[in-house]
């Protein structure tokens, strides 16, 4: 098994501040980057910011500003709120800078030397919020104009000499590298919609620049200088480009092929049909994975800046806290399924789930450590007594590879909750506050040992999904180190044997009043 992990999110547009539905991205890629790195993986977790096109340009000048300008002052709202977020990226590239220009200018002209680029007349459509070209076959025509069929907005009619990347050769060639998985599309129905897409259409060779002469915003292209590039090509290349293609030969070998891209649905067909054929065409290897994941909506829409329906990923978390937001993403729906967001689920999730299940279990075993023993973990209990939650504790960590090779983050974190409230029945069921009663005390100190180890293994098992939790609750439990720098193969089963003093502080999740 490779001791590297490679994984990407979008670049996000940066028209606008980020959103939940951009921090939902990045929220998953931090949780898998903390458990990949757990597994003992040396990873690379890539974001950053998509600046060019026609889009960014409009929206710089609706807001009086060079387009540099603007974007340099928007690019630091999404780096604010990754830290907010505890999102542990390794790298944060922007399209704008020096080292991904020279790459994508280096691919234009490995293109064109090889022949798979031509000059032709471009008629056709063009979304501006969502950068993409459509046919005339492709359009809606309703009673409101000619309109996107994917974001439902009118389209201006385009009609410019560009550049053409020959890609309808490569049909047959990608639809047998889908079906045989060597270039996982997932979750499956996505991979069937790629299947679909390309049985059923032809595939039109893609136009990969602009005119100057309609768009300045972009990246010239080396090959003629009255066009730039294309934004969505441009902004493809930025994960190889992060990499070191071309120049930095070590750096890519170490990292290319990349394991996972985490995407939305919505930009499935870029990744895993134009994305593809490009590396093909320069002979890099493709992608092991590409996962798109469902939106956020609200009422029956995506949520998004245009739409004006927006929730402000800084507003809940200044109100729920960091964690209780990470979690209740990842838990609330499957990662592939589509959810709304309401701050009642959140509420319901955040008492329900952190304040009854897990925040009861920690401070009701802290809270006995305190009154029977002084703060201290009772001494005197051997590892051999194998307790009824050992087995099961001890087989999360085999669960969680399981569901986190598939990136099913709701079904990891269940388990996880499984073995939370199998400790809080073991609570009802040893009736400690008996125990405490009776003149030989060993069988509550194991009943108390084997919930602490349970606590522990929990904020092992939860630290790649809530990170601060999982600190706060190891300090709780008087542990050295930290959750994060412990490796899973670490699991620990027997680490309060030698006793130990706890450190109880106020509950991780005080209830909410409604
Ligand atoms: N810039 C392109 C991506 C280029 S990647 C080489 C782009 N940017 S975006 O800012 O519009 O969207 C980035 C990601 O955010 C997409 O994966 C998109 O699905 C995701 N989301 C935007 N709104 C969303 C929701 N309401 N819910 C979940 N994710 C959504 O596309």
């Amino acid at each position: 098994m490779p001791d590297k992990y490679y994984l990407t999110t979008p670049l996000y547009y940066v028209n606008a501040k980020p959103h939940i539905g951009h921090s939902y991205t990045n929220i998953a890629a931090d949780a898998l980057a903390r458990f990949k790195r757990l597994q003992g993986k040396e990873v690379l977790f890539l974001t950053g910011t998509d600046e060019h096109g026609q889009k960014v340009e409009r929206a710089s000048r609706e807001a009086g500003m060079s387009p540099g300008g603007f974007t340099d002052s928007i690019v630091p709202s999404f780096k604010d709120l990754w830290q907010r977020l505890s999102i542990s990226y390794d790298d944060f590239i922007r399209t704008t800078e020096k080292r991904h220009v020279e790459t994508v200018k280096a691919v234009w002209l490995r293109l064109h030397e090889k022949g798979e680029i031509y000059k032709d007349r471009y008629s056709g459509y063009y979304c501006t919020p969502c950068e993409t070209f459509w046919t005339e076959r492709q359009v809606l025509t309703e009673k409101e104009g000619i309109l996107c069929p994917d974001c439902r907005r009118p389209l201006d009619q385009i009609e410019e000499e560009n550049f053409f990347f020959r890609i309808s050769r490569h049909q047959k060639w990608l639809m047998d590298t889908v079906r045989s998985g060597e270039m996982l599309v997932l979750p499956e129905t996505r991979q069937n919609e790629v299947l679909g897409f390309l049985e059923n259409n032809v595939l039109q060779d893609l136009c990969i620049s602009r005119p100057k002469s309609r768009l300045s915003w972009g990246i010239e292209s080396p090959v003629s200088p009255e066009h730039v590039t294309y934004v969505w090509f441009d902004a493809l290349i930025n994960y190889i480009s992060a990499c070191g293609y071309p120049d930095d030969e070590n750096k890519f070998r170490k990292w290319w092929p990349v394991d996972v891209h985490l995407v939305g649905k919505d930009i499935l067909r870029h990744h895993a049909i134009y994305w593809p054929i490009l590396l093909k065409v320069l002979d890099l290897k493709l992608p092991r994975m590409i996962f798109a994941h469902g939106w956020w909506v609200q009422g029956r829409e995506k949520m998004s800046k245009s739409r004006g329906n927006v929730v402000d990923p800084l507003e809940i978390v200044g109100r729920f806290g960091v964690d209780a937001y990470r979690y209740f993403l990842l838990r609330e729906i499957p990662f592939g399924s589509d959810g709304v967001f309401s701050e009642e689920a959140l509420t319901q999730r955040f008492n329900h789930d952190l304040a009854n299940d897990l925040g009861n279990l920690a401070h009701r075993t802290l809270t006995m450590c305190e009154k029977y023993f002084g703060g201290r973990v009772p001494e005197g209990v051997s590892l051999d007594c194998a307790g009824p939650l050992r087995r099961e504790a001890e087989g999360l960590f085999a669960s969680l590879d399981l569901y986190m090779a598939k990136l099913d983050f709701s079904q990891a974190l269940a388990e996880i909750w499984k073995l939370i409230n199998r400790a809080n029945k073991f609570i009802e069921e040893s009736t400690p506050w008996k125990l405490a009663k009776q003149a030989d005390l060993l069988p509550l100190k194991k009943v108390l040992v084997e919930l602490l180890e349970v606590l522990r293994t929990a904020a092992h098992s939860l630290s790649p999904f809530m990170p601060a939790t999982a600190e706060a609750l190891w300090t709780q439990l008087g542990m050295e180190a930290s959750p994060a720098q412990t490796p899973f193969a670490h699991r620990g089963w027997g680490s309060f044997q030698k006793g130990g003093k706890i450190q109880k502080a106020a509950p991780l999740f005080p209830r909410i009043e409604k």
